[in-house]
């Protein structure tokens, strides 16, 4: 009778089992935002977004993911809840899911149903109450990828939760360009430039993030690089289909003076469609 191998590597889920990922059985609960939602929603500005969401980052979500009337939405990391009336106006329903009591809170209060708000953990999607597998056309990471660990998980519970054909729609800070504490601008006197120098790509970072003046906490960035995204989402069966790099505001406005705004990019978005 042959003997069952040795040291057999951790079991790989397939994309659509229901079971979780290998390392949600063990995974400590994590607070997400918790300790930063009242600042996170004073830096929001409240119920409508900061600049960077309601110039850039909701708009390129909003037509990226195309919603149509009747189909449902899952917000992944969904905060404060800043999406919902922009998938609500599209007469889309609305799912918001994060692990952050307190801006889920703020999320209800906010914008009540139809809109729906559940508490749960992005890398376990599958163990939230309220969510069916292969239930959602579409879904979206908006400005929340890089605060989610770890990445396999995220991608496999997205793919999870989409119908066969759905789309999933990521935005993020551009992994190749904005990394955080390793990267930056520079000045070059003798070409008269403004360069922007980066110190690390390829090597996946945790990175604590510099806090912002009356912040509370000290949120994580999980930087990985772009290939990671490219691959973890065909590991699932998720094919990216378009894919953005968009400038900063500040490229428009003189006051700012840095021409190399225009030329590299602040955000990424990807959209993928599970086949
Ligand atoms: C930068 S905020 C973005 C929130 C919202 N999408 C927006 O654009 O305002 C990142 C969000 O990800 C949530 N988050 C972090 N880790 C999470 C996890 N494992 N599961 C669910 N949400 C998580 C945080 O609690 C926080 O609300």
């Amino acid at each position: 009778m042959s003997q069952p191998p040795r040291n057999r590597p951790p079991r790989k889920p397939h994309r659509d089992d229901p079971r979780p990922a290998s390392d949600a059985p063990r995974r400590p609960a994590r607070a997400g935002w918790e300790p930063l939602a009242d600042w996170y929603d004073g830096w929001m500005g409240g119920k409508d977004g900061s600049k960077h969401h309601v110039r850039l980052a909701m708009p390129h979500a909003a037509s990226l993911l195309e919603l149509q009337a009747g189909e449902h939405l899952i917000d992944i990391g969904c905060g404060q809840g800043v999406f919902a009336p922009t998938a609500l106006a599209a007469e889309a329903r609305y799912t918001g899911v994060d692990i952050s009591p307190s801006l889920l809170e703020l999320a209800r209060q906010r914008h009540p149903k139809p809109a729906l708000f559940l508490h749960g953990d992005a890398c376990r999607l599958e163990f939230t109450d309220g969510l069916k597998p292969h239930s959602y056309d579409a879904a979206l990471f908006l400005l929340s990828i890089q605060d989610i660990d770890p990445l396999d998980s995220a991608v496999r519970g997205a793919s999870w939760a989409l119908k066969k054909g759905g789309r999933v729609v990521f935005v993020m800070t551009h992994p190749a360009f904005r990394i955080p504490r390793q990267s930056g601008w520079g000045r070059d006197e003798g070409r008269k430039l403004t360069y922007r120098r980066i110190d690390r790509y390829l090597t996946p970072l945790s990175i604590p993030m510099k806090p912002y003046p009356g912040q509370s906490g000290v949120s994580i960035s999980f930087h990985r690089p772009i290939s990671a995204y490219v691959n973890t989402l065909g590991e699932y069966g998720l094919l990216i289909e378009a894919m953005r790099e968009i400038t900063s505001f500040k490229a428009d406005d003189p006051e700012h003076d840095n021409p190399a705004e225009k030329d590299i990019p602040l955000f990424l978005a990807l959209r993928a469609r599970k086949v």
